[in-house]
């Protein structure tokens, strides 16, 4: 089986920056130095209220970086058109809530289906890969599949906080697998992300039929300690079996 790619998100970079206002430390050099080690795209996620990364940010990353740009956005007129514009390779359609401090859970396609069926129809006609990101949910593969989504990514919060807190996985795990076939086996692509960490991501590599892991704010972190070189290079070790 082919190694799934990491695609690593640097909102938290930014986060970091807006903390104090300044211009450092940089998106884009971010951006530029986990293209240089290794990484296969670069995700950001553009938030209405722009409490991390900034119009700014995409603009200049989308311009400079070789490797995919997975632009994640609510779903919202604004934030179309604002991949529209930039047209990164990837949007990935996320819900969102002003107060959450991150990603609480997966899109609810039972009740936005439509308004998303045509978010993806207008992406896709400017050749934009369009993925969805759900809880690991029969129902909601089903609609991704209906209202033509090229991938999906399963929101993995719920397991990895399982993990960090050393309960039973068995059921969550389980539900994981089920799904991540039943994806694969309508030809949707499958993608994982939220937070992962080093032992997390070991657990989830054993899953057949993941192609892609998106992972930021662990990742980030760590690099305080061992550099992102090295904390892109062990997770990519880790994705490697
Ligand atoms: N994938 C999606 C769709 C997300 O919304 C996020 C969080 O922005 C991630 C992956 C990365 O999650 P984390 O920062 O917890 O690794």
């Amino acid at each position: 089986m082919k190694t799934p790619r990491l695609g690593v998100n640097i909102d938290h970079v930014a986060t970091v920056r807006n903390a104090r206002g300044e211009k450092y430390p940089s998106p884009l050099r971010a951006a530029l130095l986990v293209q240089k080690y290794g990484a296969d795209s670069v995700t950001i996620h553009l938030r209405e209220d722009r409490r991390h990364i900034i119009d700014r940010d995409l603009k200049e990353i989308k311009e400079r970086i070789k490797i995919p740009l997975n632009l994640e956005i609510g779903p919202t007129k604004e934030m179309v058109n604002i991949s529209l514009k930039y047209k990164p390779d990837y949007v990935c359609i996320v819900p969102e809530k002003r107060k959450e401090i991150t990603t609480e859970g997966g899109l609810n396609l039972k009740k936005n289906s439509e308004i998303i069926r045509k978010i993806i129809k207008r992406l896709k006609a400017k050749k934009i890969r369009t993925s969805l990101f759900i809880e690991p949910d029969f129902n909601a593969i089903k609609i991704a599949k209906k209202i033509n989504a090229d991938c999906i990514e399963i929101h993995t919060g719920k397991i990895c906080k399982y993990l960090n807190e050393k309960k039973n996985i068995k059921k969550e795990y389980q539900k994981l697998v089920k799904s991540i076939d039943l994806a694969n086996n309508i030809g949707l692509e499958v993608h994982a992300g939220h937070g992962i960490t080093f032992s997390s991501a070991k657990i989830l590599s054993k899953i057949n039929g993941i192609k892609e892991f998106n992972i930021g704010h662990f990742l980030i972190g760590e690099s305080i300690f061992i550099g992102l070189n090295n904390s892109i290079k062990k997770f990519k070790k880790i994705l490697k079996k």
